[in-house]
């Protein structure tokens, strides 16, 4: 698949089958991340890769915004290291976005469920505490992102997307 493509077809998939992943194919979604460019090339991020069920299934309550990982076979959990990079959340939003678009180059789906959050340094410190005890994840690590990996129950229906006019312009804003 050429990477348009899989960029095309990339959805966020929430509903799993009960097909199990080998681990070929969910090491190269991993290496996916692992390739991914860092700012400064300095090496901020972390990927985590759980694949027991019942840590998959306390994963799934860290936000009420990924319920879908109690289907998912898989989950790699994307984290990054302030003190390493001032560019660490980027470096884990790109790892996200190149794990997302492998999955689907391996005809795996993914759902990313957001655990920083920007907004509510609250908040985040909870969600991130509920999976840093979960992970054993040192204290300087930031917790950005849950993926949950598996193979698509169901094909999402088509998405409308907002004009590209409203997006994209040319040499000004
Ligand atoms: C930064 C970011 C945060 C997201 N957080 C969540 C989340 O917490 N839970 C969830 O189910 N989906 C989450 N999503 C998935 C989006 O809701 C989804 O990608 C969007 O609705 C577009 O749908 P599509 O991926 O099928 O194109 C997130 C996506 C991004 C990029």
């Amino acid at each position: 698949m050429d990477v348009f493509k899989a960029i095309q077809e990339r959805r966020e998939i929430t509903k799993y089958s009960d097909k199990l992943i080998a681990d070929d194919k969910l090491e190269k979604v991993v290496d996916a991340g692992y390739y991914a460019p860092t700012g400064n090339n300095l090496p901020s991020k972390h990927l985590i890769v759980v694949k027991q069920r019942d840590m998959l299934d306390k994963l799934s309550v860290t936000t009420p915004y990924m319920k879908w990982q109690k289907e998912a076979p898989a989950a790699i959990v994307v984290t990054a290291n302030p003190s390493v990079s001032k560019y660490w959340l980027q470096d884990a939003s790109i790892a996200c976005a190149f794990i997302w678009l492998q999955a689907v180059e391996e005809g795996l789906g993914s759902a990313f469920g957001a655990v920083y959050h920007s907004e509510d340094e609250e908040e985040s410190r909870k969600r991130e505490q509920h999976v840093r005890d979960l992970l054993n994840i040192p204290e300087e690590q930031r917790i950005v992102a849950v993926l949950g990996i598996g193979y698509p129950k169901e094909t999402p229906k088509p998405k409308k997307h907002v004009p590209r006019e409203s997006i994209v312009s040319y040499e000004k804003f």
